[in-house]
């Protein structure tokens, strides 16, 4: 239904910026990795989700042998603090060593998340380690975490949708859209 549009004050990124996007994404991806045997994503749950089944299936079209793997890790407890402690909840099924892994993420905010992730990809010894954010957020930028391909850079806003969460909902919506003050401001 369209339920949510009711929680949605505006959209930032359609259903088809996003479609169109990760194409172009996966067509640098493709030329950048032409000739490697193959390249090992590594989607970080849950928020990765969805860009991981189209971004792999926009690299099927255009690139490399794909494999995938999924990673769960909790960001820094509760609160929003910089101690940049990260947990591992699911870790890697495989030995990345000697591949060429793209970490896929949905969005970028502090970067804490994946610079502690992007230390530990490389002390398993991959081969490369590089990162694909559909969306990346101003603070991200402070981080010194080489994010080499990114689809939008959008403003600092609570955004939800194509993945991406309030309190575990929203995450089916197909576009990227501002969640409204009230519903989180409520309770
Ligand atoms: C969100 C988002 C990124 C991370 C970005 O995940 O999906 O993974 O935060 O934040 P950072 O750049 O400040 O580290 P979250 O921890 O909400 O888990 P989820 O993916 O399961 O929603
Ligand atoms: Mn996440
Ligand atoms: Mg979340």
């Amino acid at each position: 239904g369209n339920w949510h549009a009711a929680d949605i004050d505006r959209v930032i990124v359609g259903e088809d910026q996003i479609r169109d996007k990760v194409d172009e994404l996966a067509k640098q991806v493709a030329a950048d990795y032409a000739t490697a045997d193959s390249v090992l994503l590594v989607g970080v749950l849950k928020g990765a989700v969805m860009f991981m089944a189209d971004f792999a299936r926009a690299l099927g079209r255009h690139g490399p042998p794909v494999e995938m793997e999924f990673m769960a890790v909790s960001s820094y407890g509760q609160g929003t603090t910089s101690s940049g402690v990260v947990r591992i909840l699911k870790d890697l099924d495989s030995d990345i060593a000697g591949r060429h892994v793209i970490v896929v993420e949905d969005i970028v905010d502090s970067g804490l998340t994946l610079s502690w992730l992007m230390k530990y990809l490389q002390s398993r010894r991959a081969a490369s380690v590089e990162v694909v954010a559909l969306l990346r957020k101003p603070d991200a930028v402070k981080v010194t975490v080489p994010v080499k391909y990114v689809g939008f850079d959008i403003p600092n806003e609570f955004v939800v949708g194509y993945g991406l969460d309030y309190s575990e909902r929203y995450r089916e919506v197909p576009y990227v859209g501002v969640l409204r003050k009230s519903v989180y401001a409520q309770s």
